[in-house]
């Protein structure tokens, strides 16, 4: 029998693309999707209604469905989290306890839980930054990944959970929006060059970060989830690294295809937390120890998203 799997804030940017990948591999009966309130995916396979942060609630439903894998994707992301650095370390943290608790009592057997280029900081070296290197966050949400980075590898090593983590850059994809965080303007700069064609951009024109096509993402969390255990050496959080731009470069590239396309800048409180995250990620531990290899460059994840978006 397949292990059944939960995914904990699967209607978000990354859940809504994952779930679907997931019910493609394991069988739609096998991934059980859930949030805090129903949505159109509930229409697509079995749904579940969890605020992470009700343990009682969350024991029932992973004993009901009889679950051995968590992702937890569940977080408010920088932005937001600046906004309600309370409400986003109490989620971001206590969510994260409450499902290692799970694994640390046997009730389930495999945790996915993401971490973000946030957890670097304005010390850290900018380009090609290291797996090790200064960690000194800025934001809420970069202190409360680097916290749940040190908890995750303390669960491993004190109570053998079987955590795994990738540090994504920004992502992108199509068939999902981002909510919340610094990166998101890679995704809104489509949706506006094709419906409106203009786009006021919150960051300047050569703020340079790491970035990732969807497909890609999915890829490499699959695939560190179905890793053999022991090619996984890092239990705090791998590096992950797609590709680098900056708007100005973006929208370069948006232009071969939308040719009257205009992008003007606008920086707001999002342009100081980028300008504390790195241009550019290091991720040799990654394709070293369990193969992760991307697919998609900036001209590649170009053509993806304007062809699906004008569908
Ligand atoms: N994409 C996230 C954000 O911008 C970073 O992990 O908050």
């Amino acid at each position: 029998m397949r292990d059944k799997i939960l995914v904990i804030g699967s209607s978000g940017q990354l859940g809504t693309e994952l779930v679907q990948k997931l019910r493609d591999v394991y069988g739609i009966e096998n991934v059980i999707a859930s949030d805090t309130k129903v949505t159109e995916q509930a229409k697509e396979g079995p749904f579940e209604v969890i605020d992470v942060l009700d343990v009682n609630g969350l024991l029932a439903i992973v004993k009901r469905h009889n679950i051995k894998q968590i992702y937890l994707l569940a977080a408010l992301l920088s932005a937001t989290a600046e906004k309600m650095p309370k409400i986003g370390w109490e989620l971001n943290m206590n969510g994260l306890f409450n499902v290692l608790d799970l694994a640390k009592e046997k009730i389930i057997e495999k945790i996915y839980w993401p971490s973000s280029i946030a957890v670097f900081g304005s010390n850290t070296p900018k380009e090609n930054t290291p797996q090790y290197t200064i960690m000194e966050p800025s934001t809420v949400y970069g202190i409360s990944k680097l916290a749940g980075e040190r908890w995750c590898e303390y669960y491993f090593n004190k109570f053998g959970v079987d955590v795994r983590s990738l540090r994504y850059p920004g992502l992108i994809g199509w068939k999902s929006v981002p909510g919340g965080g610094t990166t998101d303007y890679a995704v809104h700069i489509f949706h506006d060059a094709i419906h409106k064609g203009n786009y006021e951009c919150f960051l300047s024109e050569n703020t340079k970060l790491p970035m990732m096509f969807m497909s890609d993402s999915i890829n490499a969390t699959i695939g560190i989830m179905q890793a053999d255990v022991n090619k996984i050496k890092i239990r705090s959080s791998y590096n992950l690294a797609g590709f680098s731009f900056s708007p100005k470069e973006i929208s370069q590239e948006i232009i071969k295809h939308i040719p009257n396309f205009k992008i003007t800048y606008k920086p707001d409180s999002r342009q100081e937390i980028a300008d504390s995250w790195p241009k550019s990620i290091d991720d040799n531990f990654a394709t070293l120890h369990w193969g992760w290899k991307p697919e998609y460059n900036l001209e590649l994840m170009t053509n993806e998203m304007i062809k699906n978006i004008k569908k």
